[in-house]
């Protein structure tokens, strides 16, 4: 079947009677059988399974939910007539032959009429769009935030080698990640539903027939899960809590990386750190891409380019730079290569039906590829890469081509289980296993410490093992504009640790578009630089002085900010919020269900960067700077203008012109941002002293700070605190009070408040733990971002 076809509703059996086996309900007709149960599963989360009869087998390969909630408490349906009821704990579901209604958190969703059906083993649910005005989610997909009126093709693929025009769009489909979760708004009501299928699944949210939310999944078992708002961030929370959140990255993954296709020596590296340093850029991690390989054999390397990279890697480290490496399944097919001869003796590789390895044709030629669902094999791939890892002394893991991507070869013919089972039941989730097979091999080397990986391909609940890419984007500013909606839809489907490749992969980036894409991504929660091979390079200094400043404006920004963007990763551990997410998600009123060229960092910052380029969009020239314009919405509140270090009233839209070193972003009245004034040393930050930014125009300023080694796993038994703040000013007093819990060492970290444009405080109050002290305020200065604005205590 070709991209983006569905099968038409016309083609499937509808069926014509209930009939009521002990808790299963079975609807069927003369050529549909469809068994139903239901389970109450956590609060605000219910699960309808949908097993069809005509499926070959009836087990649920998914791995997206978490084991302990894949079983729940059974809802015994209640038969009224032809009907049935289950009542759970959330809401109500009334099924009949012909229909299926959902009631939860004040919404009602029904199918329209003939809306259950099947078309041999697949599944079609098609629900009535009544008063739905929004939809969101999706996973990882192309054109806008709002999913209402556009369909996804739930199918991993390699984009590129499918569809080689991607970089001159920005509307393709399908992409590498499968995420079959939709979040539907009605008014101010929202709900999320999430077919939990491994398969290739379509969501078609009113585009082939407006008014009508289909759903089909092409064989295997359904679990729909409900789950309940009634706002975004609840359903956003519940669907997190159902599929597991991000565990706590290490600090020096949320810095700066460089990457490239590839550099290819040592010398490159050195040279490259050299560069840096000179540029007075800070960056956290370089990354190898294919070429460090020995003719592209998994973990080797090339000891002619690379004659000791574990002294090559340490060399970085001791100047803050990790190394990551990219890894692929692929392990190339060739007898005496130890990796392959050790992996066909542990029959590691997947084989298709007959028994044969399955063969494929990727960078080193004819490749196996690791059966990841296998236990025995996850366990020889965790050995094998922690192994490479210790020796080359490298410090992050970069899953790719993980679709996964065979070249040539028919993916279908690939099967699990040592041929057992059939492709698409773990086609989307080839990623997913290998990200737990990888995570593994970081677990052996350290287990109590914070591996970083990150993957190209991913299914639900992959969060709970790397963080993810968007791939192979391209340098123009369709890409560039298309990231945003693309990354919040991701951090709303569960995804929160993710970004695109900064500059765009694909074709040359112009000095511009270098500049506007560092700025628009340096708060996106990855932040990556890469580029294709043989394109313009564009590391930050390629461009001259002045793109030059800009960039390392825009990187500074990151990690002067860092220590929010930590909280921010803290609090989605706990709760699941993602890091950057489309006003809606905080702000409730029609003019943000659209939006999605601005975005919030937390709930306290506003990034609204320029995204078109000189001549394409509109500018003005202001005191002899061009500066290009564009529209912001700023929601009802104070927000203070970093540009302009002013305090602008929200509830409107402004136009603002911003020159090329100007990243629009705006502080909302009530924050308390942690920011980082060290010395900036590539990864190296000393969080024990951070600063407290205050913006308190007319609202008191909260902010609950997370306090926890940041290196290792003890969080995740308890071992943090917090400091709960809170910030007023009283005539010509601020008034901060800093309250730290018990759980941890209190007075680990020293809070240096800072107060933004409020000329008449002169004197600070400051009460950490119930001990009061005074202090007057320094008259001087304070540098924000590069500019004075603020006054320091
Ligand atoms: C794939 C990846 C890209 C990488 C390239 C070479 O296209 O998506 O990021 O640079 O392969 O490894």
């Amino acid at each position: 079947m070709f991209f983006g076809q569905k099968i038409h509703p016309l083609n499937f059996d509808i069926p014509e009677a209930l009939t009521l086996a002990s808790d299963v309900v079975e609807l069927s007709g003369p050529s549909v059988r469809l068994r139903i149960d239901c389970a109450d599963i956590l609060a605000g989360c219910w699960r309808l399974r949908f097993e069809n009869a005509c499926s070959a087998d009836q087990q649920q390969y998914s791995d997206a939910v978490l084991p302990e909630w894949r079983t729940g408490r059974p809802v015994a349906p209640m038969q009224e007539a032809d009907a049935v009821r289950f009542a759970t704990a959330a809401g109500r579901i009334d099924l009949s032959a012909a229909q299926l209604r959902l009631e939860l958190a004040g919404l009602t969703l029904e199918t329209v009429a003939a809306g259950i059906g099947a078309c041999g083993d697949n599944l079609l649910l098609n629900f009535a769009l009544c008063g739905v005005d929004g939809c969101y989610g999706f996973g990882e997909r192309t054109r806008r935030l709002n999913k209402l009126g556009d369909s996804a093709d739930c199918l991993t693929v390699d984009v590129v080698a499918v569809f080689r025009h991607t970089y001159a769009r920005d509307d393709y489909d399908p992409t590498y990640v499968a995420i079959p979760f939709a979040i539907l708004k009605a008014g101010e009501h929202f709900l999320g539903l999430f077919f939990d299928n491994p398969g290739r699944a379509v969501l078609d949210a009113g585009k082939s027939q407006p008014g009508e939310f289909w759903y089909q999944s092409f064989g295997g078992v359904t679990d729909l899960y409900a789950l309940a708002g009634p706002t975004l961030p609840e359903v956003v929370r519940r669907y997190a809590a159902l599929t597991g959140r991000a565990p706590l990255p290490p600090l020096w993954a949320l810095g700066y990386h460089q990457c490239r296709w590839s550099y290819r020596s040592a010398a490159e590296f050195r040279h490259l750190a050299a560069q840096f340093a000179a540029a007075d850029v800070p960056v956290s991690a370089l990354w190898y891409d294919i070429d460090y390989m020995d003719r592209f054999r998994l973990f080797t390397w090339n000891r002619q380019a690379f004659p000791d990279p574990a002294a090559l890697n340490r060399e970085l480290q001791t100047a803050g730079i990790r190394a990551v490496t990219i890894v692929d399944p692929g392990v190339k097919r060739e007898p005496g290569y130890a990796v392959y001869d050790s992996g066909r003796e542990q029959q590691a590789f997947c084989q298709t039906a007959s028994g044969r390895e399955y063969v494929g044709k990727v960078w080193p030629g004819d490749t196996v590829f690791p059966d990841f669902t296998l236990e025995s094999a996850r366990a020889w791939w965790a050995e094998r890469l922690a192994l490479f890892l210790r020796d080359g002394a490298v410090d992050g893991v970069w899953l790719d081509m993980n679709d996964p991507a065979t070249g040539y070869s028919r993916t279908e013919e690939m099967r699990f289980g040592h041929g057992a089972i059939p492709h698409d039941r773990y086609h989307n989730q080839y990623a997913h296993f290998m990200a737990i097979a990888s995570r593994a091999a970081c677990d052996q080397l350290d287990p109590d410490g914070r591996p970083f990986l990150l993957t190209r391909s991913a299914g639900a609940g992959t969060q709970r093992y790397s963080a993810v890419w968007t791939g192979d984007n391209a340098s123009n500013w369709k890409h560039l504009r298309m990231a945003l909606p693309c990354s919040l839809n991701l951090g709303l489907s569960g995804v929160a640790f993710n970004g695109p490749d900064v500059g765009g992969f694909m074709d040359d980036a112009s000095a511009e578009l270098l500049v506007r894409w560092h700025q628009a991504g340096c708060l996106f929660p990855f932040f990556r630089n890469h580029a294709i091979r043989h394109s313009r390079p564009q590391e930050p200094w390629q461009f001259g002085p002045d793109p030059l400043a800009a960039i390392r404006g825009a990187i500074r920004t990151r990690y002067r900010l860092l220590p929010y963007l930590y909280q921010c990763f803290f609090a989605h551990w706990r709760e699941g919020d993602p890091i950057i997410r489309p006003l809606l998600y905080h702000y409730s009123g029609p003019e943000y269900a659209n939006l999605d060229d601005q975005y919030l960092v937390g709930d306290a910052v506003l990034v609204a960067p320029i995204l078109h380029g000189e001549g394409h969009g509109p500018e003005i020239m202001h005191c002899g700077v061009k500066m290009q314009e564009r529209s912001i919405l700023l929601p009802p509140g104070g927000w203070f203008d970093m540009n302009r270090g002013e305090w602008l009233e929200g509830g409107r839209a402004l136009h603002y012109a911003a020159a090329l070193d100007e990243l629009p972003l705006f502080i909302r009245d009530g924050a308390i941002l942690p920011y980082y004034a060290g010395a900036l040393r590539n990864s190296f930050m000393d969080l024990r002293n951070v600063e407290l930014h205050i913006f308190c125009r007319e609202r008191a300023a909260r902010l609950d700070y997370f306090l926890d080694d940041q290196e290792s796993r003890r969080y995740q038994r308890g071992a943090y605190g917090v400091a709960r703040m809170a910030a007023e000013i009283d005539g010509e007093q601020l008034q901060v009070e800093i309250t730290e819990s018990s759980d941890y060492p209190p007075g680990t970290v020293c809070f240096t408040p800072v107060i933004y444009d409020h000329p008449a405080v002169r004197e600070l109050a400051l009460t950490v733990n119930s001990r009061r002290e005074r202090r007057w305020l320094q008259a001087g200065q304070r540098e924000w971002l590069c500019r004075a604005l603020a006054v320091q205590v």
